[in-house]
């Protein structure tokens, strides 16, 4: 059947082709014209922009969604990764072609960005994290070629939190060198605003690019923030401010009470099932920006999983939760804005490194989300 199909796809656009006059390209052609030529080593970012029918459909808006799973590490952070460890070659403390070690504090997809760039451009990777990850966190890391240290999990305040950990090993390494030179870096995605820049040249351009200039509202949730604000300093600066841009958070972040009480920080309370968002601070990377938000939405737990399914099942999209909980911002966003709007997010990586517990009866049930599923999508929970 399907090899049937294919063959009388493939005869009528032979008789297709023949028909056109000879000059003429053909669609394929003009895809394939509008294709890279041949990449210098390790790539990311010119990742696809997907119109999220369903959704689209729903909202009478065009409902975007950036294809940040397409990156090589599986995630947006290959973009801010790339971007900070040029940022210590351009400062020096790394050299193209010498021997340099970069540290960084991160339990997950900066830490595989970073393992990637790192192995592309002959750099060894140090890597601390709180010893409550994962194993497979743990393995795939040194897997990738880094040096990992498992540390116990305590507060950023106290001087053993695993991103001060990091800072002092680079130091030692620098220090430590002969003529105490050695190239090492800590390359602190929360407050290296390089990772903000990786947006505001890549990311930003692209969706401007993507979309022919016709985005109308940007949103998605921050970890460091550097995919927000870099891409909504991007998006503000090309369209004279016409985009509208909104913070999303999870549960357990304060960005959205600190931006809807007008500045008030208010101490962290409670948490989420989403991995990698959701932020105690205001981080480097989201100060210089925070002012040029149009607003915030706080998007619960029960709706970002839910979407993880109707993901699934709607778009054939395989996404991770902070990905959902974006398109959940994106749907509100799009709804507030009304029909006729182009509202762009991230999919910020799939749900593979997640499905041994998104996709758990038992995990959901711990979680008290197993109700959040819709019936008609329970099919999907196919671990116990
Ligand atoms: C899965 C996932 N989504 C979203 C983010 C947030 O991106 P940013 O750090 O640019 O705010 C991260 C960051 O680590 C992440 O891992």
């Amino acid at each position: 059947m399907f090899r049937h199909s294919v063959r009388r796809f493939a005869t009528t656009a032979a008789r297709r082709a023949a028909a056109a006059p000879a000059a003429d390209p053909s669609p394929y052609t003009l895809a394939v014209s509008k294709a890279q030529g041949v990449a210098k080593g390790l790539t990311g970012g010119n990742t696809p922009l997907i119109r999220l029918n369903k959704l689209s459909a729903q909202t009478g808006c065009d409902v975007l969604g950036k294809a940040e799973f397409m990156n090589p590490g599986g995630s947006v952070k290959d973009r801010a990764a790339l971007y900070v460890v040029l940022d210590a070659e351009e400062r020096g403390l790394l050299k193209p072609g010498e021997r340099g070690t970069v540290v960084e504090g991160t339990a997950g997809n900066t830490g595989i960005g970073l393992a990637h760039v790192c192995r592309s451009r002959g750099y060894d990777l140090v890597i601390y994290m709180p010893d409550t990850q994962s194993q497979g966190k743990v393995d795939l890391l040194r897997l990738l070629g880094a040096e990992v240290y498992p540390v116990p999990a305590v507060a950023f305040d106290n001087p053993q939190n695993y991103n001060h950990q990091a800072a002092r090993h680079a130091e030692r390494l620098r220090k430590e060198a002969p003529g105490g030179n050695g190239k090492a870096v800590w390359t602190n995605q929360f407050d290296n605003t390089a990772n903000r820049r990786a947006h505001i040249e890549t990311t930003g351009p692209e969706i401007w690019a993507q979309t022919k200039g016709k985005v109308d509202a940007f949103t998605c949730a921050t970890g460091t923030a550097g995919t927000l604000a870099g891409v909504t300093r991007y998006l503000k600066d090309v369209s004279n401010s016409r985009v509208k841009a909104y913070l999303a958070d999870p549960p357990g972040s304060v960005l959205h009470s600190y931006i809807q009480s007008g500045g008030k920080l208010s101490e962290r309370a409670g948490g989420s099932i989403t991995e990698g968002i959701g932020q105690g601070r205001i981080t480097d990377n989201l100060a210089p920006d925070l002012g040029l938000l149009d607003g915030s939405l706080h998007i619960a737990d029960a709706k970002s999983v839910e979407m993880v399914y109707r993901c699934l099942d709607e778009e054939g999209l395989y996404l991770g939760a902070s990905s959902a909980l974006n398109v959940v911002a994106a749907k509100e966003v799009a709804e507030l804005m009304g029909p006729g709007h182009t509202v762009v997010t991230m999919l910020c990586d799939g749900a593979y490194r997640y499905a041994d517990r998104l996709f758990s009866r038992k995990w959901l049930e711990s979680k008290g989300l197993l109700g959040a599923i819709p019936e008609h999508l329970t099919k999907y929970i196919v671990l116990p």
